[in-house]
């Protein structure tokens, strides 16, 4: 049954591939032009319907075989026939597509949009074409009702597109505006492979700073990995020496001596902390977005997925799904070692942690998005598909992690006994406080990203396409680092100050990072992008606080990880008396 499910499920997603063409054409074979949206131009995700707007429609009528993907209802792709007649290597001069008659209405919805720089996405064989509706000229407004096509072609294969934007009219009401076009073939040399090189910008991409960045964040991890490795071999060697010679102190020098650090909270390190089914609901779920990283990102850099419309959508949410047992794995089976006994509530929070903050935001935002007529308004046949994908897929395979966790590793084997009276936690000084030190944690783990974020925000929220995944990955794995390192020594300051309850400390002090890329994203909005209205404004706030939201539960993952590690191995190697 799973089975069927998903392959309905990959067919959903990939649909894209059986049903657009092969991009072969012959002479004369019809090529279609595909109107997709239009909206302000400083906010991308504000987007129309083409035909929202009073244009009109050509005469040539019943193509529409298209039908959408799952991952382009969700990305308000709209693609609706042009009704233009273009055939293959065959010139067209210009010709009249139809008429518009202005009246009050249409002059208003036309101002509007010339007013707020909007501007129309089109799609030819696969290949976006943009333009501007028209311009304003000290108070005056008028719209381009001509467009020319120079298309390239390479063999059977169409490999370049421009499209030029001419006569003006202006916006008058009773005016007749004639929409016009043309489209012009020429031989290109550009191949079939490299069409999409021309929307990339390596200056934007592979600028200096990029680089620089990344050389930047190596050398802090280099820095901090001996830094980590100095003082713990240094401190822990003396912590040993200091202890394997207590054995041959007598009962009166122990007493008097100085007894305190790590050590002196073995029989609680391994209490289990508070909230345990939230904690490993959020580890669970940590592991399973650290692997759907990692894999979208290797895909995205073996497969170029930025040459097919939403490809890299339809990949996240199918590596999601399918990663589902790993979440359930990794709950399961810590939510039993620490002692967890309703272990369906774990899996239930576990495989739905995730899909709740996402399908109640964009719920929310699609509220907005109702309202607005925009074209981000997720259909409801896509909801009840991410509906059904949450609860055939996702549900049965967490369940199958989740038992197979408990069973395989839900023991706990740890190396000190677990003292049956919880010590009391002494007072410290303020900045050894866990909110302090969790507040410190996220610093450099965000000094080692932030220049990234500024690409991977200015490619999603501007229109620049991501392509460098490379740099991605190595930060990536440089932010896991700079994490580990980082917590772990939050959490060696931590036990030293003889406070056990180091779980939620080393999760929440990794997961801190998050709150500074939220920060940083206000500063981004504000400084870096032009974005108004209220759509666009929840929309961005909205989706940034998932992303920081999914990279804290990450970073908080990685954390946790990486410390559990380390106090294994402290506490496994004193002698305890
Ligand atoms: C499109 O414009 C670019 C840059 O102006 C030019 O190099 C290219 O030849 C044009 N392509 C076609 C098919 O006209």
């Amino acid at each position: 049954m799973y089975f069927a499910t998903i392959i309905v499920l990959v067919n959903l997603l990939c649909g894209v591939i059986a049903d657009e063409h092969n991009h072969i054409y012959n002479d004369g074979e019809e090529v279609v032009l595909w109107m997709n949206t239009v909206g302000p131009y400083h906010n991308r995700q504000e987007t129309y319907a083409y035909f929202s707007l009073p244009f009109c429609v050509g005469e040539k009528r019943g193509i529409g075989h298209y039908h959408e993907t799952l991952s382009e209802a969700l990305q308000g792709v709209e693609l609706e026939f042009s009704g233009y007649d273009i055939n293959y290597k065959a010139n067209t001069e210009p010709t009249v597509i139809c008429m518009v008659e202005l009246n009050d209405e249409k002059v208003k919805a036309f101002t509007y949009a010339v007013k707020n720089d909007y501007w129309y996405q089109m799609y030819i064989d696969g290949l976006p074409i943009w333009g501007k509706v028209g311009e304003k000229e000290d108070k005056k407004f008028s719209i381009y009702t001509h467009k020319r096509f120079d298309i390239g072609y390479n063999g059977q294969h169409i490999v370049d597109i421009n499209l030029t934007t001419e006569k003006k009219e202006l916006l008058t009401p009773g005016a007749k505006i004639k929409f016009t076009y043309e489209v012009n073939w020429k031989p290109s040399p550009v191949k079939f492979a490299d069409r999409f090189d021309k929307y990339l910008d390596p200056n934007f991409f592979q600028h200096r700073i990029h680089w620089f960045s990344i050389f930047n964040s190596f050398m802090m991890v280099i820095f901090l990995v001996g830094l980590v490795s100095m003082i713990l071999m240094r401190t822990l060697r003396k912590d040993y020496a200091r202890y394997s010679k207590d054995e041959e102190m007598d009962d009166m020098e122990r007493d008097l001596g100085d007894e305190y650090g790590w050590k002196q909270v073995h029989g609680d390190v391994f209490r289990s902390p508070s909230h345990a089914l939230f904690f490993s609901a959020l580890v669970g779920t940590g592991y399973q977005l650290t692997s759907v990283v990692l894999a979208v990102i290797i895909f995205a850099i073996l497969g170029e997925l930025y040459t097919e419309r939403g490809s890299l959508l339809s990949t996240a949410i199918f590596v999601y799904a399918a990663t589902s047992p790993i979440n359930g794995y990794f709950g399961g089976s810590l939510y039993a070692r620490l002692g967890g006994k309703v272990w369906i509530r774990q899996m239930l929070a576990s495989a739905f942690l995730v899909p709740v903050f996402v399908c109640g935001t964009a719920f929310f935002i699609n509220f907005i998005a109702i309202y607005y007529h925009a074209s981000r308004a997720i259909p409801f046949g896509t909801m009840v598909a991410v509906t059904c994908i949450c609860i055939f897929v996702i549900l049965p395979l967490t369940l199958v992690g989740t038992v197979v966790g408990r069973n395989l590793d839900g023991q706990p084997d740890y190396p000190c006994r677990v003292n049956a009276v919880p010590r009391p936690i002494p007072e410290k000084r303020w900045f050894m406080e866990p909110g302090i030190i969790i507040l410190l944690g996220g610093v450099l783990p965000f000094g080692s990203i932030f220049i990234e974020m500024y690409f991977i925000f200015t490619s999603f929220w501007a229109y620049k396409i991501y392509y460098v995944y490379g740099f991605m990955l190595l930060v990536f794995c440089i932010l896991m680092i700079v994490t580990v390192c980082v917590t772990i020594v939050c959490t060696y300051f931590l036990l030293n100050a003889e406070d056990y309850r180091w779980q939620w400390t080393s999760f929440l002090s990794a997961a801190s990072t998050s709150l500074y890329v939220y920060a940083y994203s206000f500063y981004y909005f504000f400084f870096k992008t032009k974005m108004y209205g209220l759509f666009q404004t929840a929309f961005y706030f909205g989706y940034m606080a998932l992303f920081s939201g999914a990279l804290g539960i990450i970073c908080g993952t990685v954390g946790y990880i990486g410390t559990t590690v380390f106090v294994r191995k402290i506490y496994s190697n004193v002698k305890i008396d």
